[in-house]
């Protein structure tokens, strides 16, 4: 018998993750952003992640047509950041700070590293598509990660 939806969702819910921007730039110079905690490291050498990124995202055509994506894992301050690029606003840019990386993706500015990443191997899977990419460019500090956790941000600063 197959998982229903509810028990699939009630069971992922309850596993704690960081959360990452993954932005992007399509053949326009159109940036694209969207909000992923589906993000995980996968070899040292070569250095590769990966992200799961829905089909139907605005992302996806970008990510595939460029053949390039930057990861920045977010920051306890920055909620609203990963609200506005969950979200289905035009302008997801507007008012946030960022970077040219030195691939020439935007970077997220006060994220606690950026990743930048060349796509090794796009996999198909289900309504999403999984993208290993071979990382170019990194950079990292800060110590006070955006947790989510049952559908909810959480800190790990006791407030
Ligand atoms: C905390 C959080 C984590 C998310 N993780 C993912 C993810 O891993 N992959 C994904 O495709 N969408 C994820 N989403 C949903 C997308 O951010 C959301 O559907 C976004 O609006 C899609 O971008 P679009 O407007 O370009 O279609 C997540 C949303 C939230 C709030």
């Amino acid at each position: 018998m197959a998982v229903s939806s509810e028990e699939f969702r009630a069971a992922l819910s309850r596993f704690a993750s960081g959360v990452t921007v993954v932005t992007s730039v399509d053949g326009d110079g159109r940036p694209h952003g969207i909000t992923v905690s589906a993000f995980c490291s996968v070899s040292l050498e070569p250095p590769l992640v990966l992200v799961c990124i829905e089909k139907l995202a605005g992302s996806h055509a970008s990510i595939v047509g460029s053949g390039r994506f930057s990861v920045n894992l977010l920051s306890s301050g920055q909620q609203l950041i990963s609200e506005r690029f969950a979200s289905l606003e035009a302008d997801k840019f507007r008012d946030v700070p960022t970077a040219t990386g030195l691939s020439g993706l935007p970077l997220i500015e006060g994220s606690l590293a950026s990743l930048e990443c060349e796509v090794h191997q796009a996999v198909d899977a289900g309504d999403h598509s999984i993208f290993i990419g071979e990382v170019l460019f990194a950079r990292g500090d800060g110590e006070d990660p955006l947790l989510y956790f049952l559908g909810g941000y959480r800190s790990l600063v006791q407030g």
